[in-house]
């Protein structure tokens, strides 16, 4: 990894401080100083030094969040409003929320300092299914159920088919494998309905589960790996 990525992720220096940093020749890298941030360090193998302190790799880190209604997916909000960092504890403040949920959209968060696995769950190469809950303003109707599991055209370009199943009423499960902007009230509204709730439950093999609103825990052992594996689904 760059070795700007590999300070940032030890917690030395923020993302965009550890390049003035490694300028400013504070850095060595197995006993000679580097100015380049973009200087490749491999983490386990490379002895790492900070004004002649050897900098050890943080621990990989993964955590979910059922995220409450009416706070911000950001690291910091420049309106101040409430952010999902905030309902953590210090000590994670350095993990990065993976791809993001609106404000008032409940439910699965992922976060990690783990780049390779944020990438996995949010590059559209990865094709990473995401099951919602959502309620409508009224209830769907068969046509277009079929239209938006078929793919509808959004903003010039046509979603990929996914699958929705119907609970109750107005209440129902969608399964997409995109992730474009508010893609799932954009679908809806496309098709003349508003989406009234919407809480993610599932992103790849990681379920929300039981998990209180609110309240964050780590994943398992079994989480990490299955969601590492390359048949993300
Ligand atoms: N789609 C949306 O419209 N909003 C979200 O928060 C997530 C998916």
């Amino acid at each position: 990894m760059r070795l700007q990525v590999f300070l940032s992720n030890s917690g030395i220096a923020s993302r965009r401080s550890a390049g003035a940093t490694i300028r400013s020749g504070k850095v060595s890298v197995n006993g000679r100083v580097v100015l380049s941030p973009a200087f490749q360090v491999c983490a386990g193998k490379d002895r790492v030094f900070f004004n002649s302190r050897r900098i050890l790799p943080r621990k990989k880190i993964y955590i979910m969040l059922n995220k409450p209604g009416g706070v911000t997916t950001t690291k910091k909000d420049p309106f101040a409003r409430k952010t999902v960092m905030e309902l953590l504890p210090d000590n994670l403040s350095h993990l990065n929320p993976v791809g993001r949920l609106d404000r008032d959209t409940r439910g699965l968060l992922l976060f990690s300092n783990d780049g390779e696995f944020i990438n996995r769950f949010t590059h559209p190469s990865f094709n990473v299914e995401k099951t919602y809950a959502l309620r409508l303003d009224r209830r769907l109707a068969h046509r277009d159920r079929r239209a938006l599991e078929k793919g509808i055209y959004l903003e010039g370009r046509a979603t990929a088919g996914c699958s929705i199943v119907i609970k109750e009423k107005n209440g129902l499960e969608i399964t997409i494998h995109e992730g474009r902007k508010r893609q799932i009230k954009k679908m809806f509204a496309k098709s003349g309905y508003r989406v009234t709730e919407l809480k993610r439950l599932r992103q790849g093999h990681v379920h929300l589960g039981a998990l209180p609103e609110g309240k964050w825990r780590f994943l398992t052992k079994k989480e990490i790996d299955d969601a590492a594996g390359s048949d993300i689904k």
